[in-house]
């Protein structure tokens, strides 16, 4: 087969990478841990093909060709056509790959990770090639790594200069707390943000608190969050996951010109967890924020339909006509009605109408996956994208 299609998971770290050792193999300077999120409600798709016809490389992206020239994407490619286990005559032809998103860019979630995920994953079946490929996923974005595998995955950054242990291996398997999940809070943000690349670099030239954090934090949190998914701890879980994901824009905040993601419906979602937390008496839900505004909750599913009632009462939408688009989208949920008593005892500000734009409901779930049907292909037998933007 020429021709081979996959999808490949989101995943959102509770323990974050921020800075590379090398920028050219991205290499880390600290560990980082995540969960995987479940390809039925965020995922990236990716065809690859391959033939005697083609003339060059050719990528499209959500229906529009982009260059391959782009050292990321070549990064990968040539990390698994170097161990191709194909006759040289088909390992040397062209390749032609298309990818999508089945949940919209402009949402501004992370879509690198799963994208260069599917890409390695979907050469991989291509190109017959065995063995890890998080190496590879590396290659073409950091966090990619840690989408190759399903449920929660460390990252381990390695020492030696090569990369070649800077490798992701899985450490649960998605089933082994199956009460997890995530609401992805997708909030309305216009502002330009520094990109990841950009900020952790200027963040590694300038930030001392980032050293602190790489030589003393991560290293002791890596080993208490392994040991929190292991005894399925969630207090445990959410305290380290809150505090990380702190630590991490305390370090956006100490580079200089600072980097500053989080906006203020950001900090007003911090502020209700804290104060939902503390009038429940125990710690229900936990925020991480990566290098943009939007809030991404872990918590367990019997508190699921409280909190989605807490977030529609202190982040009220406007009309469903208004934003256009079904306000809470993946697993189906009955908000629960919450007293008056929790309310008062929350006592947090209630925001203006339209602070988010819709929420995400989602749970763990496996990392890539190949598709055999051939109505799943993004191109058509000429290795043309069937959907193309106008
Ligand atoms: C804040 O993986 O996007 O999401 O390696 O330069 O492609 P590059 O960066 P990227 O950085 C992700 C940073 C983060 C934290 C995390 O996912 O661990």
């Amino acid at each position: 087969m020429n021709v081979v299609t996959c999808i490949a998971p989101v995943n959102i770290a509770v323990i974050k990478y921020w800075g590379k050792r090398d920028e050219d193999l991205i290499l880390p300077i600290n560990d980082s841990l995540s969960a995987t999120l479940h390809t039925d409600h965020l995922c990236a798709k990716t065809t690859v093909m391959t033939s005697a016809d083609f003339k060059e490389d050719r990528i499209w992206l959500n229906g529009s060709e982009e260059s391959i020239d782009n050292k990321r994407l070549q990064n990968c490619l040539k990390e698994i056509r170097k161990r191709a286990k194909l006759g040289s005559d088909v390992g040397s032809w062209k390749v032609h790959i298309c990818s999508e998103n089945n949940f919209p860019t402009a949402a501004g979630l992370a879509s690198s990770a799963a994208g260069y995920a599917c890409l390695v994953a979907a050469l991989a079946g291509l190109y017959n090639v065995e063995g890890d490929i998080s190496a590879a996923a590396r290659s073409g974005s950091g966090s990619a790594c840690r989408s190759v595998f399903g449920g929660f995955v460390r990252w381990y950054s390695g020492s030696k200069p090569d990369g070649s242990d800077s490798i992701a291996k899985q450490i649960a398997a998605p089933e082994h707390w199956p009460e997890m999940r995530i609401l992805v809070l997708v909030v309305n943000d216009a502002s330009k943000k520094v990109s990841s690349a950009i900020g952790m670099k200027r963040s590694v030239a300038t930030s001392e608190l980032l050293k602190y954090r790489a030589e003393h934090s991560v290293p002791r949190r890596v080993e208490e969050m392994t040991k929190a998914i292991l005894d399925r701890d969630f207090t445990k879980f959410a305290e380290l996951t809150m505090k990380d994901s702190n630590q991490f824009h305390a370090t956006c905040l100490d580079t200089f010109p600072p980097c500053v993601y989080m906006n203020d419906t950001s900090h007003a979602i911090v502020e209700l967890i804290h104060a939902y937390n503390a009038a429940a008496g125990e710690t229900k839900a936990a925020y991480t924020f990566d290098a943009g505004p939007n809030a991404t909750l872990y918590l367990l599913e019997k508190d699921v339909p409280e909190v989605i009632s807490i977030l529609n009462h202190y982040f009220p939408t406007i009309s469903l006509g208004d934003i256009g688009v079904e306000y809470l989208k993946g697993i189906p949920v009955q908000p629960a009605a919450v007293s008056e008593d929790l309310l008062r005892r929350i006592n947090a500000e209630r925001q203006s109408p339209g602070k988010l734009k819709y929420i995400i409901h989602t749970c763990v779930g496996d990392g890539p996956k190949i598709l055999h049907e051939a109505a799943d292909h993004l191109l058509d037998r000429s290795g043309l994208p069937l959907r193309r933007k106008a």
